[in-house]
């Protein structure tokens, strides 16, 4: 038997891989994470499943269930929104099993990042602007964040950021990045990207609180980067027509002649 760690998605409930959905339907037990896993992909589970919300769980707990399920001999799935490999708690869980010789894999997801960037219908690296995305968050009362992960610094860098569990400091946020970007770089912030409520705004560094209003809902990421609203970007050198490429030559020769 496995635990199988599967990243959720970002809400909608069709933005799971298909291998999740079959590890979902072939596996008795479903542990979720409560609050952002949609319920209707616990649809998937088998009949008679045993199905748990750990939301109100400690990690002791759930190991424990984790631990009864491999005693029965029995696979899981665990479902984490959006994708594992960021601000899912998974590492303490893995770490755990391991030590207990529990087996495990893990499916991606699809990151909230990416659900808010298709919502926006944005590319957040454009040629000759920016090529790079910091996916990051502020302290929070949970965990709190390395000296050297501060947003100033990664605004130094003018990369785009994708500033997570954060919307309720957004005041502090802006007053970070205003001296790096500038008050008329753009911004968006999308609540709940693929949820049936999905909401965004557009605005800029200036005008960003007031356009928000007064909304209290958490579950919301912050784009913040010239890419967000850019037309004057270059053109990407891959599909230039004078581009030589192994899969379009051009009859340069010889070929590839900047290649090291
Ligand atoms: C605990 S983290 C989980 C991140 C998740 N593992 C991922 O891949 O995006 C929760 C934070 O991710 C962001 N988030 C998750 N789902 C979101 C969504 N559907 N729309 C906007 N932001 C979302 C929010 O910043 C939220 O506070």
């Amino acid at each position: 038997m496995t635990i199988h760690f599967i990243g959720a998605g970002p809400g909608a409930p069709d933005l799971i891989t298909l291998r999740g959905r079959d590890l979902i339907a072939s596996s008795p037990v479903c542990l979720y994470a409560g609050s952002l896993v949609p319920q209707a992909l616990l649809a998937h589970c088998p009949p008679g499943a045993k199905i748990i919300n750990t939301a109100p769980l400690s990690l002791d707990e759930i190991i424990a269930e984790l631990a009864a399920a491999h005693a029965a001999g029995q696979d899981v799935a665990r479902l984490h929104s959006g994708d594992l490999s960021v601000w899912s708690a998974m590492g303490e869980q893995l770490r755990r099993l391991r030590a207990l010789n529990i087996p495990y894999d893990v499916t991606p997801g699809v990151p909230s990042f990416a659900a808010a960037a298709a919502a926006l219908a944005t590319e957040l690296t454009l040629p000759g602007l920016t090529q790079s995305v910091v996916l990051t968050r502020t302290s929070g009362r949970a965990t709190a964040m390395p000296d050297r992960e501060n947003l100033p610094a990664f605004a130094a860098t003018g990369a785009t950021l994708a500033i997570h569990l954060s919307v309720h400091v957004l005041e502090k946020v802006v007053a970070d990045l205003t001296p790096h970007y500038g008050p008329d770089c753009p911004v968006a912030v999308v609540w709940r990207a693929t949820w049936p409520d999905e909401r965004i705004v557009r605005a800029t560094l200036a005008t960003l609180q007031t356009a928000i209003g007064a909304e209290m809902e958490r579950t919301a990421l912050i784009l913040v980067g010239p890419a967000l609203a850019a037309e004057g970007f270059e053109e990407s050198r891959l599909y230039a027509g004078d581009y030589d490429r192994r899969f379009r030559p051009v009859g340069t020769e010889p070929r590839f002649p900047d290649a090291k």
